[in-house]
């Protein structure tokens, strides 16, 4: 293996990182941003992983949620509160189903590049670089605004900055304390059946609580019930700001990419000899790899042992995404490749990557009904495989949009029109997120029944 450096990556073939007219630009812009804080500290990175190590032992759940992109134009208090919202009301479902902790981890703060199924775009004739994330290009259709322009890394990164620090006080500030469970409920999902069962998810909360705090438990003595612990991740796309952003922390002489706690490498650009797959190798983040219909089994093993040749636990975090009816095709194969391999990691569901389809009326959607199966396909075939299904990987928003078909609000392609905002992806909005989290609370149930026995036998 050769020699890995901040900027090997530069030697091997990196698919989706976009030519910048303005080199010189770029240059200066990167070099910068060099010089900018990190966003996140070595420190933390290394308790994300040791927190997934514990999911690797079926001892934690994964639970990793957010925009598909972030956005300019969305960047508002009051969707970071949302979100933060659903994420927490998710978590405490799924906590309370499995009676595990639940490792919180938001696509947010950063993800703003995106992989595009096809270079340009078409429209009336004219023929233009297609949209690619607001920290690359803008998503208006003409061609000054698709122009990538090297400045929008800075509104990018400023933009991470005062979400983050926004949800660091969220989950330090009094916001998260199990005690203010009632308010994290969003208006528009008061009156639907998912709000009826979180209130007696509340209701429960609020009589164990009341019995601890007669047993002298509670929260001013106990920081673990007013703080969560939140981290952030983003697709490590855009190699070029990836760089910018590793640094080596002066206590360990490790590399951490700090422009979050844990990237992922998507399913277009995990080739093994690839530049994604090189960056990534050398940095001490926690990694997801994301694996579709297209991935060998074989190949997956591969980028494993380059990205994780220790072994370690928490490091690789396999993000499966095979659409629902593939589940069953694909997963098995996998899993028995890992086991026969030996190799430790988080195993992750994203029901959402394999389940686009375009609507009746010309929308990109998915129905929620197939993010729900691939999720069920997911914990079965798990369950038949002897092995620990671990997390899951949501596009989710606090917004009330329309953006997926179906759910308790029986969104149709007629109602996508009314508030599509999504910049790539269909999300789900929270009232399709927590209803996700309650349908699943019985294979959660039963996944930790048999997390039980693969914690004992990792202890
Ligand atoms: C994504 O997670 O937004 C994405 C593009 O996923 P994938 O690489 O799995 O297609
Ligand atoms: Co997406």
């Amino acid at each position: 293996m050769k020699k890995w450096k901040i900027d090997s990556w530069k030697n091997y073939p990196a698919k989706h990182i976009p030519e910048y007219p303005d080199k010189k630009e770029l240059n200066m812009v990167l070099g910068k941003i060099k010089s900018f804080p990190p966003l996140v500290f070595a420190g933390e990175t290394r308790h994300l992983k040791e927190q997934l190590a514990n999911v690797v032992d079926g001892k934690a759940f994964l639970l990793q949620c957010g925009d598909c992109a972030e956005s300019f134009a969305e960047f508002h208090p009051d969707n970071i509160r949302d979100t933060f919202k659903v994420i927490l009301q998710m978590s405490l479902v799924l906590t309370y189903s499995a009676s595990l902790p639940v490792v919180k981890l938001g696509r947010i703060a950063g993800q703003f590049s995106k992989p595009r199924s096809a270079p340009t775009e078409k429209k009336d004739g004219t023929e233009l670089l297609s949209y690619l994330g607001d920290n690359i290009n803008g998503i208006e259709f003409n061609e000054r605004s698709r122009e990538p322009d090297p400045k929008r890394l800075f509104k990018a990164y400023s933009q991470s900055a005062s979400t983050l620090n926004l949800i660091r006080a969220f989950s330090h500030g009094g916001f998260a304390d199990l005690k203010m469970v009632h308010t994290w409920n969003l208006g528009f999902i008061k009156k639907s059946p998912q709000a009826k069962k979180f209130k007696e998810l509340e209701d429960l909360i609020a009589d164990a609580l009341a019995f601890m705090e007669a047993c002298g438990i509670n929260s001013d003595f106990n920081r673990r019930l007013k703080t969560v612990n939140f981290w952030t991740s983003h697709e490590a796309l855009l190699l070029p700001f990836e760089e910018s952003m590793t640094r080596v922390d002066s206590t360990t002489g490790e590399y951490h990419d700090t422009s979050a706690h844990f990237v992922w490498i998507g399913d277009r650009t995990r080739q093994l000899n690839g530049g994604h797959v090189e960056f990534c190798r050398g940095i001490e983040n926690p990694i997801g790899i994301k694996c579709g219909p297209t991935s060998k089994p074989d190949e997956i093993m591969r980028i494993c042992n380059v990205i994780n040749p220790e072994n370690e636990k928490g490091k690789i975090t396999l993000i499966s995404r095979f659409g629902h009816d593939n589940v069953g095709k694909f997963l098995p194969k996998l899993i028995r490749a890992v086991k026969k391999e030996g190799l430790n990691v988080v195993w992750s569901c994203d029901p959402m990557h394999g389940n686009t389809i375009k609507s009746a009326t010309g929308f990109k959607t998915r129905p929620f009904n197939n993010v729900v199966k691939e999720v069920k396909n997911f914990f079965s075939a798990h369950q038949a495989e002897g092995s620990f299904a671990g997390g899951l990987h949501i596009e989710m928003t606090g917004q009330n949009v329309t953006e997926c078909t179906g759910g308790a609000q029986k969104i149709s392609d007629q109602d996508l029109s009314h508030r599509y905002h999504t910049h790539c992806d269909p999300r789900l909005n929270a009232s399709q997120a927590l209803e996700l989290a309650f349908l699943i609370s019985d294979e959660i149930k039963k996944n930790s029944q048999y997390s039980k026995n693969i914690a004992q036998a990792a202890s």
